[in-house]
């Protein structure tokens, strides 16, 4: 694989940018089949003030990132308090809105159907951090998250690199996921309902796992420990300068990112209905290889 084969480049030059209907059906149809949108002359814009924040000294001691709420209008996992954290949230909310309208302009068809989550912060250096097999990012992986299930909603989130010393951030692409799910699909079990309910009880899980969050973790978790598969999976490298932005479903797209630092995300939810097409979606894919609806 290269990195023809994963991005599909965009030279949309700002976040407001007028889209055209030729231009926004090939990034819908793009982005849906598992590409990543990327936009190598769209860059988020810092104030003089804001470039304070560009240090690993803004975040809470033991935190790989800091995030943004936007129902509660606060951050998280930042050291800074009072009117510097006030600033650091508008400068994260600044972000959110520009991801919102660029998605909206690329893809108007998602339009009352994305719902804008968390935004983050991402200072410190990828390379660096030490984790366990399973929370380690540098490994290919689809996100899952174990506390927030999605019962088959997409994962679709907005990266800007804004370091300001230069360095790039390095991403490992996978194989498409519909040939990565048909390898894992066998080696995962779907889980039991009253197990789903069980953990929604104790406060463990937001809402109640599906099947298909039960599978997505699975998927997750046997992809990052199987070594074989790390070492030798289809996959291409690609690196996003700073003053780079890309789009990707996280749920489809197998990534690893390998280095870098001082990054900006923003996360969207999408039902699966508002996809131009939804047999895309991990959940369809799956549910055709179970033989059954998983949510
Ligand atoms: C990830 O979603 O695995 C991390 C991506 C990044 O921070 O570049
Ligand atoms: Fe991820």
């Amino acid at each position: 694989m290269t990195r023809d084969d994963v991005l599909e480049v965009l030279a949309v030059p700002a976040w407001d940018a007028p889209i055209d209907a030729v231009q926004s059906a090939r990034a819908v149809a793009a982005l849906e089949d598992g590409r990543v949108l990327f936009f190598p002359f769209l860059h988020f814009a810092l104030q003089e003030s804001e470039k304070r924040f560009l240090t690993v000294e803004a975040l809470e001691p033991g935190r790989k990132n800091i995030s943004f709420d936007p129902e509660s209008g606060t951050c998280q996992g930042s050291r800074h308090k009072g009117t510097e954290a006030a600033e650091l949230a508008a400068m994260l909310e600044r972000f959110a809105r520009q991801a919102e309208a660029l998605v909206l302009a690329l893809a108007p068809g998602y339009a009352g159907q994305l719902e804008r989550a968390r935004t983050s912060f991402r200072p410190a250096e990828i390379e660096d951090r030490a984790s366990s097999v399973r929370k380690d990012d540098r490994l290919l992986h689809v996100d899952a998250f174990p506390t927030r299930p999605t019962r088959g909603r997409r994962i679709l989130r907005v990266f800007s690199n804004i370091a300001p010393d230069g360095a790039e951030r390095l991403w490992r692409v996978g194989e498409p996921f519909p040939e990565f799910a048909k390898k894992f699909f066998p080696r995962v079990g779907g889980g039991s309902p009253r197990a789903a309910w069980l953990l929604q009880q104790l406060g463990l899980t937001r809402g109640r796992r599906s099947a298909y969050d039960t599978i997505m973790l699975g998927l997750h978790d046997r992809m990052k420990e199987d070594r074989a598969y790390q070492a030798g999976a289809p996959a291409a490298e690609v690196s996003f300068a700073p003053g780079t932005s890309w789009i990707v479903f996280t749920d489809q797209v197998l990534h690893a990112a390998l280095a870098g630092r001082f990054a900006l995300e923003q996360t969207f939810h999408l039902p699966v209905a508002a996809m131009a097409d939804s047999a895309r979606a991990p959940i369809s894919v799956l549910e055709r290889l179970a033989g059954r609806a998983l949510a």
